[in-house]
């Protein structure tokens, strides 16, 4: 007689919701608890998700940058509204105390490991394409690798520049890579659709010079020094890597570490 076969474990596994901070109707943020035996690399992402909403199909799950770093007890997850979004017009309703489903394998390639070794580290980012950064720029290691770090953030509105006041001041009161970061790591943002200090996308500012005359560096991004991450829409990214192969830059995996990465966070 045949045995019956048991059920495969679940990929994922329900966690509770610890905090929910709401930025505009559109982008918000959470975080759940971290099970002691998840292990991630800064800058990599997950399925996170919810059940069926009749509870027996199948759950709604979608891949999601870790916006807290490695060392932190919780998993931070910074998120979009979309309006018909299966997952997020549920997810944006979550509350303390609800249970979110976390997927059990982390991955990607946004990490510093696929990087080769160099002196300073950009890390640009448009809409919720910030996520990694957070995780990367709050990872000692980055400050061991790098001498200088640079997160860009490109935004549609100005109300769009979630963890603004956390990259200009507060991430310098981290105890743990506060100090350390102090006059290293510079936050640039850019705003595409109001008045701002900084206009525009930073595709165009990197190609018109302003990006590296705003920094005070020279007008390129040099191959032997710098080293980039990209992640936002298919065609930011797209753009911006035919921008940093025109500077002599070569595209970089975990297989084999090089001058920048990139992970597309959405389509479109
Ligand atoms: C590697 C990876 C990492 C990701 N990390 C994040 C993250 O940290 N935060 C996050 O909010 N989303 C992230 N996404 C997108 C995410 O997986 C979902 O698409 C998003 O949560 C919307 O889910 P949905 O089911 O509501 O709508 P979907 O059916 O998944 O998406 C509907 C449409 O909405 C648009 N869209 C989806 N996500 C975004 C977005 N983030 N910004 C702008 N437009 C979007 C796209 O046009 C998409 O076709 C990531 C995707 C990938 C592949
Ligand atoms: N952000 C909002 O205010 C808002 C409000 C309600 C709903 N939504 C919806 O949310 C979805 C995602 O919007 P989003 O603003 O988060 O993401 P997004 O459309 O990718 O825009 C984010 C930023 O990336 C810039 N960008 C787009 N393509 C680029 C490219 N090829 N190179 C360089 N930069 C590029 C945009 O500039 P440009 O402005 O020049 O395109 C914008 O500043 C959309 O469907 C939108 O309708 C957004």
């Amino acid at each position: 007689m045949e045995r019956a076969r048991a059920a495969a474990p679940a990929p994922w596994t329900p966690q509770r919701v610890r905090w929910v901070r709401r930025w505009t109707d559109h982008l918000f943020s959470f975080a759940i608890d971290r099970p002691e035996d998840f292990r991630f690399r800064s800058g990599e992402f997950v399925m996170i998700g919810l059940p069926s909403l009749d509870g027996t199909g199948k759950p709604t799950l979608r891949a999601y940058s870790i916006a807290s770093p490695s060392w932190s007890d919780e998993l931070e997850f910074f998120s979009i509204r979309v309006e018909d979004g299966p997952l997020t017009s549920r997810l944006v309703d979550i509350q303390p105390g609800d249970e979110v489903l976390l997927g059990k394998k982390p991955t990607g390639t946004l990490v510093l490991d696929a990087l080769k070794p160099g002196r300073r580290l950009f890390l640009i980012g448009t809409g919720t394409g910030l996520a990694p950064w957070l995780s990367v720029a709050r990872d000692p290691e980055t400050y061991e690798r790098f001498d200088q770090v640079v997160i860009t953030h490109t935004v549609r509105q100005v109300a769009d520049l979630a963890y603004r006041d956390f990259l200009q001041t507060d991430l310098f009161e981290d105890p743990l890579v506060g100090e350390v970061a102090q006059g290293r790591l510079t936050y640039y943002p850019t705003v595409t659709r109001e008045a701002f200090e900084r206009p525009g996308r930073i595709t165009d500012r990197i190609a018109s010079g302003d990006f590296f005359r705003d920094l005070g560096l020279d007008g390129r991004f040099d191959p032997a020094l710098d080293r980039v991450m990209l992640c936002g829409s298919t065609a930011m990214i797209r753009e911006a890597a035919a921008l940093l192969e025109s500077h002599g830059l070569s595209e970089g995996s975990n297989a084999e570490p090089g001058d920048y990465v990139l992970e597309r966070a959405f389509v479109g």
